[in-house]
């Protein structure tokens, strides 16, 4: 028997606790990232009109598939089945995902490491202990393993406390933090010489640049990444949802504060790109191409911040700091996917699977960072730019056209007895039966052939 499962609390706390997966380094090094790489303003228009038309009908799938199941993904998938085909289908699906799940967290733990080290770099600057601060920011193996396996080891504690006191007391603790600071850090950098340059890059959309297939595909998956799509954490997250919540509406707020924290941060890291730029930095190679993606905040940001001596000093404790608890609420959620099937299906205690599952990603992510000149990248685009999207359409398909139709209306009403006759219920079933599924594998063809 599978121990007794654990349940959300209160609608804040699912609230937060989904939010809190879904704000994550997606939406603070993602999505302004690949932003400012990607024309600005146009993967902004792209990027909205996907996470709304595609990614919140995906993500209603996979809520109230697991809220229906109360099971992990795998066993969810399975029980939704209506024969042997779909139900071994179901039980492949939800084995890539929660094996995609663990790719995503080997690499998801050593960037938020990287945080956590910047931010003590600042408070040892702040200290005078500028010798060991330099340590902290200089891209060693040591380093890398070190916080790597501190953030691993905070990851693994909170989510062996389980649902309630683990993932939604935290959650409900670290995101309001989160969401006050970076408010605050946008009105800053908003008011600093050059941030207006970056203000029009990111809101004037170039629309020739808008309907590249390579450009539609990186948003699509920046979407699906940004919103914990396809891998079952939502799905998981949906089945410790209570009965008598009203599924549209929680996860219509968690996909607003979602694409608003991404949004949001847009505004801080474009316009900090043009204040470096201003004060001096180096932000453009000679081709006009951005310099090192993936690891620009970590030299456009601090290079900012010195320019702004002791102020900047906090502004970048302040930051990483931030970046560090909205990375940790993301990976107790990836996490939290291959350890309830573990717990359910191979009747394993949750210390003990927590910190099996824990410590083999552990391992994976030393494999990534001693290989890490080309599996780092590797990793990061395989799992999240075609594996998410690709499983999410599957989700698509087994609420669309696998589950029954009058189980899913039930499922709603349990916590909606009007749903029949709302907006939702009128366009949803439709739509990702045949809309979400068609446009994913559109956007795909459209990007292999282009
Ligand atoms: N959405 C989180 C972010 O934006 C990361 C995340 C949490 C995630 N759970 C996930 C990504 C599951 C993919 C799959 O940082």
């Amino acid at each position: 028997m599978a121990a007794a499962r654990g349940e959300f609390s209160s609608r804040f706390g699912f609230i937060m606790a989904a939010a809190g997966s879904a704000v994550g380094l997606g939406n603070i090094w993602g999505f302004p990232t690949q932003a400012a790489s990607n024309g600005g303003g146009a993967f902004l228009m792209v990027y909205l009109i996907l996470a709304f038309c595609i990614a919140y009908p995906a993500l209603m799938a996979e809520l109230i598939i697991g809220r229906h199941a109360h099971a992990n993904a795998v066993e969810a998938l399975r029980s939704v089945s209506r024969g042997p085909i779909s139900r071994m289908f179901g039980g492949a699906t939800g084995i890539t995902g929660l094996i995609v799940a663990s790719f995503i967290l080997s690499f998801y733990v050593i960037v938020s490491g990287w945080m956590m080290a910047f931010c003590l770099n600042s408070m040892l600057t702040l200290a005078g202990f500028s010798e060991a601060a330099a340590w902290l920011i200089e891209f060693s193996l040591p380093r890398n393993l070190f916080f790597m396996g501190i953030f691993m080891l905070l990851t693994v504690g909170i989510i062996s406390r389980g649902v309630q006191s683990g993932i939604e007391k935290w959650s409900g603790r670290l995101m309001p933090m989160l969401i006050v600071t970076l408010v605050l850090l946008v009105l800053y950098v908003l008011t600093l010489e050059g941030a207006m340059e970056g203000l029009k890059v990111y809101l004037v959309p170039d629309f020739e640049r808008a309907i590249s297939p390579s450009l539609i595909v990186k948003a699509l998956g920046s979407a699906f990444f940004s919103l914990s799509l396809g891998v079952g954490t939502m799905l998981v997250y949906g089945s410790y949802i209570r009965d008598d919540e009203n599924l549209p509406l929680v996860g219509g707020m968690v996909t607003m504060i979602d694409i608003g924290i991404a949004v949001m941060a847009g505004f801080l890291i474009i316009p900090a790109m043009y204040v470096a730029q201003h004060n001096g930095v180096e932000i453009f190679t000679a081709t006009g191409a951005l310099i090192s993606e993936d690891t620009l905040i970590f030299t456009v940001l601090p290079a900012l911040f010195q320019t702004m001596g002791v102020a900047g000093v906090i502004v970048s404790i302040v930051f990483f700091f931030l970046m560090s608890i909205a990375a940790l609420t993301s990976s107790i959620s990836i996490l939290e996917v291959p350890v309830s099937y573990t717990i359910e299906n191979h009747n394993m205690g949750r210390q003990k699977a927590v910190w099996t599952i824990g410590g083999a990603v552990a391992v994976l992510s030393t494999v990534v960072l001693l290989n890490f000149s080309w599996m780092f990248g590797l990793v990061i685009e395989v799992s999240t730019r075609y594996f998410q999207p690709l499983l999410g359409l599957v989700m698509c398909v087994f609420a669309g056209w696998v589950w029954n139709r009058n189980s899913i209306l039930q499922e709603l009403k349990k916590g909606d007895a009007a749903t029949e006759s709302g907006w939702f219920w009128k366009i949803w079933p439709g739509y990702v039966r045949t809309v979400c599924p068609i446009i994913i594998l559109v956007v795909f063809v459209n990007y292999i052939w282009a």
